[in-house]
């Protein structure tokens, strides 16, 4: 083993050519995942305040966006639905004219390449806000398996690629598999939140969604941010129910997750950068306290460098531009 003098590490830093020549991670156009907000109603294009540059978009709406992102290069979309009436059972998620499900057609008509992942969970669409059906005041596991089977089926039938539960119910991703393969859906992939912590940085998502729950929190059925080891067992279980690719949730406060997700799994596996994180750089970078070209890049390359293949993110289009301007 060389030390220095002989050894200088700086020698492979002296030029960009050099640095780039040996560079360990590389973020792409292609890893990346742009989520969407639907409304149902007509010409709505409304900017999300604690998200500059994220909008709300009624379904037809749609296609300048979609064509805007399948330019850029990135190659999937991830829609979350904000339904005009709420129910105690979440009736508008399965609705099959309803606006996720218009939204999937339009978006297959225009740009049909592009890759249309739906989030499955009852949230937006729940009176009381909570990712299932409320029995005795308590979020109750195993009736929700049903709507949210149900939710997945009515997303494959109106043209979706991968569906995404987000839900963290128990026994979510058999359920889903089994009414997607028993409709004829063998095809069509489970992206599951496998690992999801009960995080505040969702706080910006929530007002996006209009999804805070009206009760209590999340923590009764998301994980527990201390626990790593819960984890394994939660992506373990995803993975033997069904699941094709895997995600960890939020992603910067959770590298440590991805990375032990990525050595202990050979599954794809994704990471979302959530709306907080998302937040926390626009606020920043408005009051002129951060460069947020180099804060964004630097934090999706941590996010890969962690191990993630696949980066869901609100800053994917303008990483993209950046990339291209490369
Ligand atoms: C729905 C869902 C949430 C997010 C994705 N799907 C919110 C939550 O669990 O409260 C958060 C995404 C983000 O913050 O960007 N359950």
């Amino acid at each position: 083993m060389a030390y220095f003098p002989q050894l200088r590490l700086r020698r492979l830093r002296r030029t960009e050519s050099l640095r780039a020549l040996v560079r360990e991670t590389k973020v792409e156009i292609g890893d990346m995942v742009y989520p969407l907000f639907i409304v149902e109603g007509s010409s709505i294009k409304q900017e999300i305040v604690s998200m500059p540059g994220v909008f709300r978009f009624s379904p037809d709406q749609l296609p300048r966006e979609i064509e805007e992102v399948a330019k850029l290069g990135i190659p999937a979309v991830l829609l979350f639905g904000i339904p005009e009436h709420k129910d105690e059972v979440g009736s508008a998620a399965y609705h099959p004219e309803g606006g996720i499900q218009q939204a999937i057609r339009i978006i297959k008509q225009s740009v049909p390449e592009l890759l249309v992942v739906t989030d499955i969970c009852l949230c937006e669409y729940t009176s009381h806000g909570h990712c299932g059906i409320i029995v005795n005041g308590y979020v109750d596991n195993d009736q929700t398996l049903p709507l949210l089977a149900r939710t997945a089926l009515s997303h494959a039938e109106a043209g979706a690629d991968i569906v995404a539960p987000s839900d963290m119910m128990d026994g979510r991703v058999k359920a889903i598999r089994e009414a997607l393969d028993e409709g004829g859906f063998q095809h069509i992939p489970i992206l599951a939140y496998a690992a999801k912590y009960a995080s505040a940085f969702y706080g910006p998502f929530r007002e996006a969604a209009e999804s805070t729950p009206q009760f209590g929190d999340r923590r009764s059925y998301q994980m527990d941010p201390p626990n790593l080891r819960e984890a394994l067992r939660e992506v373990e279980q995803d993975i033997a129910e069904g699941a094709d690719i895997v995600m960890v949730k939020p992603a910067l406060a959770y590298l440590d997750v991805i990375r032990r997700v990525r050595d202990t799994f050979d599954c794809p596996l994704a990471a979302y950068n959530v709306s907080g994180e998302y937040a926390m750089v626009k606020a920043a970078a408005q009051q002129g306290w951060l460069d947020e070209k180099r804060i964004v890049m630097e934090i999706l390359t941590a996010i890969k460098r962690a191990g993630a293949d696949i980066i869901i993110t609100y800053h994917a289009k303008e990483a993209a531009n950046w990339l291209k301007e490369e």
